[in-house]
């Protein structure tokens, strides 16, 4: 408030009570009264705010201030101006005029009828004294009451604890009861210019009613901030609810008038409701919540998406996955199954793939909670030409510099890569059930790591555009040591900085990470119980094929074996046992198995044919 409270033509010197701002820093740490008085005694101007968040201790200094100053005030060596900022909730107990006609407002000239809500009989009682004393005949201490609606705008406290809620779970925005209730508000700037206009035209009425036109019911307010910072999701709230919110069960429709004399440039003259959009941008720039946009790129499987999850958990991000965001466009398309969803795609079927792609993309990266909390886009774009079409705009006259989407462009960039051995062996190494859901077979993932790297080598690459818009991507080199990432996400917090959202609590990063290390040893046993049970799916098999094998040709193996022991072990071995051995061999460094043991092992017969050298073969294709 003393900031907005700007004193032109003529300066005055204004005294506002808030501990934090001013008494603390500017005069002492905790004058004395005599030394407060000293300093009342030097301003103009004597203003305290006691709307719905002081305390006891600030109505009772407001009162000796009043009391003290109104006793001194034959020695003022000029007019001094007392205002009081109170709060609405002094009338949150007043009866409608007719009891016949509830949803009539209460108009302002009815002041006198007032009933405070419980909690506010102190403010009640220091508006009373301030009217008393400001009835004063000749009086050099003219004193105002201005009666504040609940204050919003610039991040301000009471609806604060909805857009925390928001933010920080990410979830419905918490509703207090029916939500029917009328809640009289003003934007702080709104106020702000009242009580300038006061200071300088004294107006004559001394109970001024500061409320905004709008007539907003809790349950619109709460909508408004749920769908401007998301999906609008609301749910009710039946927990013990925070004691702030006390005030949010107010139910008043109060008419202003004066304010409309006073207040002449008007922030927000219809509401909250009806300007949420231009309060949720005040709301970020003051408390410092401008969304952060990342972009992970690099070669397939060298971790994007791993490090863009636990960024999204670190950051409270949106993870933007290519696979997901089509996924998701097609669910929507699906489920609003209309005429004019079909004529529009009729219409625009000039649009190639690509460029339908990049739409939909852009549709997401515009989206209320991306442009709220901001965004990890995970792999997407890969070319020059793609980030173009998606972050630039069109230039309406040659510039130099080139003109691009703020908004949704990454601020943040980095390249993840890996040597293509890595890679392959990291891929190679993948569960196969894994494999398979990301289409990882052997040739599919060369050709797309061949594709990244010629794009990598293209004359124009990705990097190159966003190097032109001055964004420096930054290299991770991602290695055998590093396998959970841990030293990869360090660096890039590192750069990006600590969480400028409500990041979670202690105890949320506690619980995330019993999570993430559940999750990890649920892998492992995955893992362990899958190799298990391909491994006894293989014996069994085998098993079987033996007993086939024992039982059939038991006869004709006996004989062998006699006949074998007949023979000297040097023809031995050259009759029997070296041709399908160096055919088995020769198969075997064609093959290259990652177990040669387990490909050499003896066939079952049923699966021999007449040329017994091909044993070795038919027994791998068959299992
Ligand atoms: C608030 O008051 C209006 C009448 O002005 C009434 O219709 C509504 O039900 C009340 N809401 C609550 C929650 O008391
Ligand atoms: C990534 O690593 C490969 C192999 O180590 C290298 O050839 C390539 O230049 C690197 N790419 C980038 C963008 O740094
Ligand atoms: C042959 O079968 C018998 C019983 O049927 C079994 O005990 C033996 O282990 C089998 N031999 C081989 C080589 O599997």
């Amino acid at each position: 408030l003393s900031k907005m409270v700007d004193m032109k033509p003529k300066t005055k010197r204004v005294f506002v009570n808030d501990v934090d701002v001013f008494s603390s820093k500017n005069i002492a740490k905790s004058p004395t009264r005599e030394e407060l008085l000293g300093h009342l005694l030097k301003c103009d101007v004597i203003l305290y705010n006691i709307s719905e968040n002081s305390t006891q201790q600030m109505i009772n200094e407001a009162t000796w201030a009043l009391t003290t100053l109104h006793e001194e005030m034959e020695n003022f060596k000029s007019r001094k101006l007392f205002i009081l900022i109170s709060s609405v909730m002094t009338w949150a107990m007043t009866k409608p005029q007719n009891p016949d006609e509830p949803d009539v407002p209460i108009s302002e000239e009815q002041f006198r009828r007032r009933r405070p809500h419980p909690a506010f009989r102190a403010h009640n009682e220091l508006e009373k004294l301030v009217l008393k004393l400001g009835r004063t005949k000749k009086t050099r201490l003219p004193a105002y009451v201005v009666s504040s609606g609940l204050q919003y705008g610039k991040g301000e406290n009471l609806f604060h604890f909805f857009f925390k809620v928001r933010y920080k779970c990410n979830l419905e925005v918490p509703m207090f009861g029916p939500g029917t209730n009328y809640i009289p508000m003003i934007h702080i700037h709104d106020l702000g210019g009242v009580i300038q206009s006061i200071i300088q035209n004294k107006p004559k009425a001394k109970y001024i009613l500061a409320v905004d036109d709008s007539k907003n019911t809790l349950e619109e307010i709460v909508h408004a901030i749920s769908t401007a910072l998301g999906h609008g999701k609301v749910k009710e709230f039946t927990e013990q609810e925070p004691k702030e919110l006390d005030y949010l069960k107010i139910n008043l429709s109060l008419d202003a008038s004066l304010i409309k004399e006073l207040n002449t440039q008007w922030t927000s003259e219809n509401g909250m409701v009806e300007n949420i959009d231009n309060i949720v941008e005040e709301y970020k720039v003051t408390r410092n919540l401008l969304p952060l946009k990342i972009f992970l790129f690099g070669p397939p499987a060298v971790g994007k998406t791993t490090i863009a999850k636990q960024l999204c958990v670190y950051y409270q991000l949106n993870h933007i996955k290519i696979e997901d965001v089509i996924e998701e466009k097609l669910r929507e398309l699906v489920s609003c199954y209309t005429m004019e969803i079909l004529r529009s795609f009729e219409e625009d079927g000039g649009l190639s793939a690509d460029e339908k792609l990049l739409e939909i993309v852009k549709e997401k990266l515009n989206s209320k909670p991306c442009s709220n909390q901001g965004f990890v886009l995970d792999g997407f774009p890969h070319t020059y030409e793609q980030a173009q079409a998606l972050f630039s705009e069109t230039q309406e006259s040659i510039s130099i510099e080139p003109v691009y989407n703020k908004k949704i462009t990454p601020d943040n960039i980095f390249v993840l890569n890996a040597s293509d051995e890595f890679l392959i062996e990291r891929v190679q190494a993948l569960p196969e059930s894994v494999a398979e859901k990301m289409h990882y077979t052997q040739e599919a993932f060369l050709s797309r790591l061949k594709g990244h790297r010629n794009r990598c080598a293209a004359d124009e690459t990705l990097l190159d555009y966003f190097e032109e818009l001055e964004i420096y991507p930054e290299e991770i080199g991602i290695n055998s040591d590093d396998l959970e990432y841990t030293a990869a996400l360090k660096r890039i917090i590192g750069m990006v900085g600590e969480p400028k959202n409500y990041g979670p609590s202690p105890e949320e990063l506690e619980a995330q990470r019993l999570k993430m290390e559940e999750e990890k040893r649920q892998r492992l046993a995955n893992e362990v119980t899958e190799r298990k049970r391909r491994n006894q799916a293989t014996l069994a098999e085998m098993a079987a094929h033996y007993q086939e094998w024992n039982l059939s040709e038991l006869e004709r193996q006996e004989q062998e074996r006699q006949s074998a022991q007949s023979l000297p072990l040097r023809l031995y071995l050259m009759m029997y046992v070296m041709p399908s051995l160096s055919e088995a061999m020769l198969e075997c460094s064609k093959v290259r198995p990652e177990d040669p043991v387990d490909f050499l092992l003896p066939v079952p017969p049923r699966h021999r044919d007449n040329t017994q050298t091909s044993d070795v073969k038919k027994l791998k294709l068959n299992t």
